[in-house]
């Protein structure tokens, strides 16, 4: 008898888990990957920036591991709601947990609950098409943005803030994101780092684009670019590099500005009805390394501000869950008997597409080492009592080829996403 493994999530973790199953499994393998949306990908589809082009075909690798024999797709299930962790287990030997991590981080101060604090996931979600957010979400309406982080995910959000409607219009953005992209009002951006050029997040080719955007001058200032000390790693160096080349240019007045900052926290998100200002103090490291304020504050008359401090896992229902690391707890990917994980959900939110290769193949290892067995009822069966007829690989297909269509109905690139669960159903049922 095969073994029969449910993966659940089609992100990049849960398609190099099944590849990973396959490439590394003796004897025979069955493995049903359960999606909550119809279509599959993760965050290659629903969270890489629409202008990473190259970085978002490597949807075309994980395609070809969703056309393997071995795999079936079974998207619109989602466990805690179609389906329970008691299901999964009588009906498959193996249940790895994929779901990556959905929600944002809190910066916990006054202030971030007002209209026009966003966080950064719902505005990726929203110029990535996400179903969860609508196109109609966000107008940008305010002359100045402010985006906190210095992370990759914050640079992308900047990315697309300072571009033109024009220079996306090639992209996958939903059209009537891309209609409001086109109305922007936003002047400038300042992205802004609690720390120094140094302790940046973001990567230095990531960085790089930056420089190059035709819409805004990137400014920084000198003495927000002075580090401490040389002896820097060489992504950081590079980084360090960049920005002081950065600090010593004048701006060449595009129509955008993006003011790239160091050494302010924010302290308070300001507005009454809504965002009309964010108050940062300037910082400082203890003598322990730690973040701490100098007294010295300064306010940006902002009317919006984007939250990019990172993303965290969210509980499965009946799943272990550790609120300290915000990740299932687990042993090279052994969560329990019969049941794993992998991805941003077993390590946390950091790392690229590819990091989640090995650490795929590293729970399957210890999946196969433990010839987990213990079925005894069948998937198809048990959805078809509950009404819940699963989207296929074959109806994902439909989808993509209705966004081709639409593409080349507007005369946009090659492919526009469709948005709202009823568009892609409608793509699917005909
Ligand atoms: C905004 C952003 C941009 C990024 N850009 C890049 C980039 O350009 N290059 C790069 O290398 N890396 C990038 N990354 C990192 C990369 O996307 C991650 O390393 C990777 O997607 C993590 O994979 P995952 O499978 O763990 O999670 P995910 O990709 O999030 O996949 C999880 C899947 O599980 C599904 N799911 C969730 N809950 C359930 C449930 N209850 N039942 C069923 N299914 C469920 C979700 O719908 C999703 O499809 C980016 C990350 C972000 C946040
Ligand atoms: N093109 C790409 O390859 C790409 C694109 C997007 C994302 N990704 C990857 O996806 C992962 C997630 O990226 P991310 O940008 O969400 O996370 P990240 O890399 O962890 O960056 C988070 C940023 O938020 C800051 N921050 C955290 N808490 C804060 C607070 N309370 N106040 C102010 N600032 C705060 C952090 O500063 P501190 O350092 O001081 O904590 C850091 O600058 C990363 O591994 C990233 O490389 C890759």
């Amino acid at each position: 008898m095969a073994l029969r493994v449910a993966v659940v999530g089609s992100g990049p973790a849960g398609l190099y888990t099944a590849e990973a199953l396959i490439k590394q499994a003796q004897d025979p393998v069955e493995i049903d990957v359960l999606e909550r949306l119809p279509t599959p990908y993760g965050l290659v589809r629903y969270g890489v920036a629409p202008d990473h082009t190259s970085i978002k075909s490597i949807a075309n690798y994980l395609r070809k591991v969703l056309e393997l024999p071995q795999v079936r797709f079974l998207g619109g299930v989602t466990l805690g709601e179609h389906l329970s962790v008691e299901d999964l287990l009588a009906c498959y030997d193996a249940v790895v947990y994929c779901t990556g991590a959905m929600v944002d981080r809190h910066l916990n101060i006054p202030g971030e609950n007002l209209p026009g604090s966003v966080a950064a996931t719902d505005f990726v979600n929203w110029y990535c098409g996400h179903p969860d957010v609508p196109t109609d979400r966000f107008t940008l309406d305010s002359p100045e943005v402010a985006v906190i982080g210095v992370g990759n995910v914050a640079v992308d959000v900047v990315r697309v803030l300072a571009k033109t409607a024009d220079e996306l219009s090639s992209t996958d953005v939903p059209h009537d994101v891309l209609e409001r992209l086109a109305g922007s009002q936003v002047k400038a951006i300042h992205m802004i780092g609690r720390r120094g050029p140094e302790h940046a997040k973001f990567t230095l080719k990531e960085l790089r684009e930056l420089g190059e955007l035709a819409n805004a001058d990137v400014c920084v200032r000198p003495d927000e670019a002075v580090v401490l000390g040389a002896d820097f790693p060489r992504q950081i160096r590079g980084n360090i590099d960049v920005l002081q080349s950065w600090a010593a240019r004048e701006p060449v007045g595009r129509p955008r500005r993006l003011d790239v900052r160091f050494w302010l926290r924010p302290v308070e998100i300001l507005g009454s009805e809504r965002v009309e200002g964010l108050r940062l103090e300037r910082t400082r490291l203890s003598e322990e390394g730690r973040v701490v304020g100098t007294g010295e504050f300064e306010t940006l008359p902002v009317g919006m501000v984007l939250r990019s401090v990172g993303y965290q896992s969210v509980p499965l229902p009946g799943v272990p869950f550790s609120t300290d690391t915000m990740t299932v707890p687990n042993q090279a990917g052994k969560v329990k008997d019969r049941e794993y994980v992998a991805g941003w959900l077993k390590r946390g939110p950091t790392g690229v597409i590819g990091t989640n290769k090995s650490d795929a193949a590293e729970t399957v290892r210890t999946l196969l080492a433990d010839r987990p067995a213990g079925r005894t009822a069948e998937i198809d069966d048990l959805l078809a009592a509950r009404g819940v007829t699963p989207v296929s690989y074959a109806d994902w297909m439909r989808i993509e080829e209705a966004e081709a269509e639409l593409a080349r109905t507007l005369g946009r690139g090659e492919r526009v996403k469709l948005v709202g669960l009823e568009a892609m159903r409608a793509a699917y049922r005909g």
